[in-house]
Order: C-alpha cells, then sequence, then structure tokens
C-alpha cells in the first residue's frame, strides 16, 4: 500500500457517548461490526464484514501489540490495550480496546472488542512508547515529534 505521510495527520476523535464494537471468529476475520466502529473507521459495515481485522491497523503500532494480544487471548481469554487504529481515508483514531471471548453453550466461538476514547495524554504516552519499541526492533519509525509547548 502506497502512503502519503500528509494522510495520516488527520485525527478522528472518538465519540464518549456511543458503543464502539467489532466481532470476529477466531482467527480474526470481522463478523459484525456496528454503525459508530464502521463510521470512526470510515467505512460502511458491509465492507468491514468478512475482512481480516487488520484491515483497520496502523503502520505505527508494533507487531508485539498484537502478538500480545493473541497470546493472552488463548491463554486468559482476554486482553486489553491502547491501539491506534488507520481510517480507509488514512487518517487514524486513538482507543482503549477490551476483547473478550464470546460464548454459545460453554464453547468460545468468537471474539468481541469494545472500544472507548482515551486522553490526549495517554495518546502522547503511547505513540512515544509504540515508536521506541519499533525503534528497538529496528522497525521503521515515522519521525513526529510530539512537543507540548514551545519552550
Ligand atoms: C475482536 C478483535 C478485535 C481487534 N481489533 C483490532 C483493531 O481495532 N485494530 C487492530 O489493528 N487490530 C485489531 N485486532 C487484531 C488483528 O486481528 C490483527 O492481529 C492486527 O491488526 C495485526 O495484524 P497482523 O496480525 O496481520 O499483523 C483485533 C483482533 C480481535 C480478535
Amino acid at each position: 500500500m502506497q502512503y502519503n505521510q500528509s494522510e495520516f495527520l488527520f485525527e478522528t476523535i472518538v465519540p464518549k457517548n456511543e458503543l464502539i464494537v467489532s466481532r470476529t471468529d477466531l482467527k480474526g476475520i470481522i463478523t459484525y461490526a456496528n454503525e459508530t466502529f464502521a463510521e470512526i473507521s470510515n467505512y460502511e459495515v458491509d465492507e468491514l464484514i468478512g475482512k481480516p481485522h487488520n484491515i483497520v491497523r496502523h503502520p505505527d503500532m508494533p507487531k508485539a501489540v498484537f502478538d500480545n494480544l493473541w497470546k493472552s487471548l488463548k491463554n486468559d481469554g482476554k486482553w486489553s490495550g491502547f491501539v491506534k487504529n488507520l481510517r480507509k481515508d488514512f487518517g487514524f483514531y486513538w482507543v482503549f480496546a477490551e476483547i473478550s471471548g464470546v460464548y454459545k453453550e460453554g464453547k468460545l466461538v468468537e471474539y468481541k472488542s469494545i472500544r472507548t476514547p482515551i486522553s490526549f495524554e495517554n495518546k502522547l504516552f503511547y505513540q512515544n512508547k509504540y515508536d521506541e519499541m519499533k525503534k528497538k526492533n529496528g522497525d521503521f519509525v515515522r519521525t513526529i515529534s510530539y512537543e507540548l509547548y514551545d519552550n
């Protein structure tokens, strides 16, 4: 995929008062997305169903975060963490995601994720943390420096 750097600069602010939900099968293929999740991701619900959930993966996210996500889901049946997602228009949004199993008659059938907005301070913290993780791993890090104040 080709990226134009300037397109990454547009942040979508996640609403506080709405549930942002998706579900996947056990391999991470999207089986359900609510309107709010589709809207903040700049997709139609129909475009998301049947696609791997990495359709919203942002290139700033270190691979290790998702390795940990899948390991936790397999071992503990749940995971939560801070995620920067990519919109279809190449903008981005930050969420705190809580993923857990969906059980039918005691059997794990799907995973569901519920997302909530995060603070500006957490966005700065996790952007820097994920940049550092990528740097340590020798991955490409987009050159961004956040400065809260001029002096
Ligand atoms: C229920 C559920 C929700 C997920 N939500 C996201 C998400 O919002 N953003 C994301 O990048 N990955 C999400 N993932 C993880 C993806 O399946 C995938 O592992 C990740 O995007 C990394 O892509 P890769 O596995 O192709 O490297 C979710 C997984 C599950 C099971």
